[in-house]
């Protein structure tokens, strides 16, 4: 089971980076996430590629990316950007799950956290929660029919995530 990598997929602020790391101290996986890789690729922020370069620019960098993790990637934990799931060959690059909230305890989530300031200014797509919740919409069902396995966080816990996630895999 663990040379096929796990790719961590949902929307902003869901908490797939933390969920990322919880797994691979309870396994032998390793973690990579995309926005890291692009970052690394670019010697940028993706705040900045949004700002000097556009949207179209960071998506055809994510696409860069997803062919990058699947010839080279193998026994990781991946957590993606919230848009990494349009990869056309995402599910080449492994099992894919989705972790799933409302809108609203995402939302709840990132203000609480003890950084909220930052986990809103590093992602340019949170800056207006109007348009935020629009591409929350567009894109659930997206999210669940590109899942195989789909692991419900609004709780927030993270050991049961871990264990969830484990017994999902293992069945
Ligand atoms: C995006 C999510 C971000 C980042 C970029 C675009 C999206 O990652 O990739 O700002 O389209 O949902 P997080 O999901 O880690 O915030």
């Amino acid at each position: 089971m663990e040379n096929e990598n796990i790719i961590l997929i949902g929307f902003m602020g869901v908490g797939k980076g933390t969920v990322a790391r919880a797994l691979v101290k309870n396994s032998d996986y390793f973690a990579v996430d995309t926005d890291d890789l692009i970052e690394s690729l670019e010697n940028k922020k993706i705040k900045k590629i949004f700002e000097e370069s556009g949207e179209p620019y960071f998506r055809s960098l994510e696409k860069k990316c997803a062919l990058w993790c699947e010839k080279n990637i193998t026994g990781s934990i991946i957590s993606t950007g919230g848009g990494f799931y349009k990869q056309e060959n995402i599910k080449k690059i492994g099992k894919i799950i989705y972790l799933q909230s409302t809108f609203e305890k995402i939302i709840e989530g990132i203000k609480n956290s003890p950084n909220a300031k930052k986990k809103l200014k590093k992602r340019p797509l949170l800056n207006d929660l109007e348009e935020a919740k629009k591409i929350y919409n567009q894109r659930i069902k997206e999210y669940e029919s590109v899942a195989d396995i789909i692991i419900n966080v609004e709780d927030w816990d993270e050991k049961k995530a871990v264990s969830n996630i484990f017994d999902a895999l293992s069945n």
